[in-house]
């Protein structure tokens, strides 16, 4: 037994992992694939690193010294189970199963709970950063018990992102699932990012007839400053590219047609769940909808739009344009946070927002400047009724709204969707709002269905008697 971690499921994640596990200080890593010859190819591919190759469960679980720590990397769904019943069928009590996968959080509280019972510990963890990360530094959501991240935390240091303060990573978020569901809603975000750089993409092309290696140069500068993020650098790279084809910029070559692999939506069916607006995130999930809908979409084509008017003053537009993306990205992240702070409430975890933001600072997708910020944010004030609400973001949001309306008023005027540009100002001015027509749907409500309101100016509940004389009484709450 002469490893100290071990990675099951060697396709490229997997190898990536535990590629990055060898080559730290101290980590001898114990590899196993279903198919051998993945394991063999990863080997033979990396004679200097420390791997210890095994070709059965058996063969693993002897290969890990104890406490017995694994990390499975499969495709989430019933592959994970079935790894995990073999590993339960060779490990003991106080061994550790790890699951890197992107799992849906309901299934890791349930493992969590099975497994708790046979004394071995299971970890869902959430992994970032993509094929590159997991070779050169994730960020990394652990969840599972506080005694497991004792052995485990270390070895996921070794192998975190590290931000530029040269803290690792990575925390324990929190019990059982609270990890996955972290990552979840990082995906979210990653979900609202993308769709708000691709809007802005959109609004810049339209409004000023740019060529997509001129925005490119947009993003660049864009890329300076408090949008500094991984996904408006790649964004650039991505505009920039020429098809050799067609000798066409890549963008317009490729199928305008989003796909997604579900943990977006489960971020905003989470959210329905726990009654949080995260209403930049929806709007980016419907739009991939949207725009993989090609039937309606070509049966659509003829439907009448405005007719486009370029802006007059492309730069005053473009600034604009950057300040309605800074505005839009501040209320799709403050929403991320009310879902973790609501699921955290609701499943019992003692989550750190302000940790989060830190672990989310390098080696994830969503990572940026920006998160260094948040965190900041949070340490000063870590009960902040709503992140957009802290100092800084307060103050960017106020002297971006002008400029975030006239954007929202040219999207509308020119027939540019810009659905998640639109919904965070609406959800603004929403929040921001004394009175809200709230008081009519309730008036509504009561006139069909006597579900009752409350009065500003006393306690109590009432009703009025609408297909009566419609005097108001005072009610119990109705129950249905
Ligand atoms: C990450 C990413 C990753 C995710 C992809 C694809 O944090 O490294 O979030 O986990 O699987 O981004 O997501 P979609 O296919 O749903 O866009």
């Amino acid at each position: 037994a002469s490893a100290n971690i071990g990675v099951v499921g060697l396709a490229v994640m997997g190898s990536n992992l535990a590629r990055n596990l060898a080559s730290r200080e101290g980590n001898t890593v114990a590899v196993f694939n279903r198919s051998r010859y993945r394991t063999d190819e990863l080997v033979s591919a990396h004679p200097e690193a420390q791997f210890v190759p095994a070709f059965s469960y058996e063969e693993f679980a002897a290969s890990l010294s104890t406490p017995r720590t694994a990390i499975i990397m499969v495709q989430a769904g019933k592959g994970t189970d079935a790894v995990i019943d073999e590993l339960l069928a060779v490990f003991e009590p106080g061994d550790i199963i790890v699951d890197g996968g992107n799992a849906n959080f309901h299934d890791t509280i349930e493992r969590e709970a099975r497994i708790r019972e046979t004394g071995i510990h299971f970890v869902g963890t959430g992994i970032s950063g993509g094929e590159e990360g997991a070779l050169n530094g994730p960020s990394i959501m652990p969840g599972g018990s506080v005694r497991s991240y004792e052995t485990l935390g270390p070895i996921l240091e070794s192998i975190a992102a590290r931000a530029e303060d040269g803290t690792a990573c990575v925390t324990h978020v929190g019990t059982d699932g609270a990890g996955h569901f972290v990552k979840m809603v990082h995906n979210g975000i990653e979900y609202a990012d993308m769709q708000l750089i691709a809007e802005a993409y959109a609004l810049i092309r339209r409004g000023t007839g740019k060529t997509p290696a001129e925005i490119a140069e947009v993003f660049s500068v864009w890329n300076q400053g408090e949008l500094s993020s991984y996904l408006i650098e790649i964004t650039a790279e991505v505009l920039r590219q020429v098809d050799a084809e067609t000798e066409l910029p890549l963008v317009d070559v490729i199928l305008d047609q989003a796909g997604a692999k579900g943990t977006g939506a489960w971020t905003v069916q989470n959210a329905l769940d726990l009654g949080v607006p995260v209403t930049g995130i929806a709007e980016a999930v419907f739009a991939r909808s949207l725009s993989s809908a090609a039937g309606q979409r070509s049966a659509a084509k003829g439907l009448a739009g405005p007719s486009a008017v370029a802006v007059d003053d492309a730069d005053a537009f473009i600034e604009d344009v950057r300040q309605a993306l800074f505005a839009s990205k501040i209320v799709a992240y403050s929403q991320g946070f009310d879902e973790i702070v609501a699921g955290a409430a609701k499943y019992g975890w003692d989550v750190k927002k302000g940790e989060i933001a830190r672990i989310w600072r390098a080696g994830c997708i969503i990572r940026a400047q920006f998160l260094d910020t948040i965190a900041k944010a949070y340490a000063a004030e870590p009960e902040l009724p709503a992140l957009l609400l802290a100092p800084y973001f307060r103050e960017h949001l106020e002297s971006a709204q002008d400029a975030w309306r006239r954007v929202v008023i040219q999207a509308a005027g020119q027939g540019i969707p810009a659905p998640a540009f639109s919904s965070s100002l609406a959800y603004y001015d929403g929040l921001r709002s004394d009175r809200l027509p709230a008081a009519l749907v309730q008036g509504q409500r009561d006139f069909f269905g006597a579900h009752t309101y409350k009065r500003v100016d006393k306690p109590g509940t009432f009703h009025t008697l609408w297909s009566g004389d419609r005097t108001e009484v005072a009610q119990e709450p109705s129950t249905h």
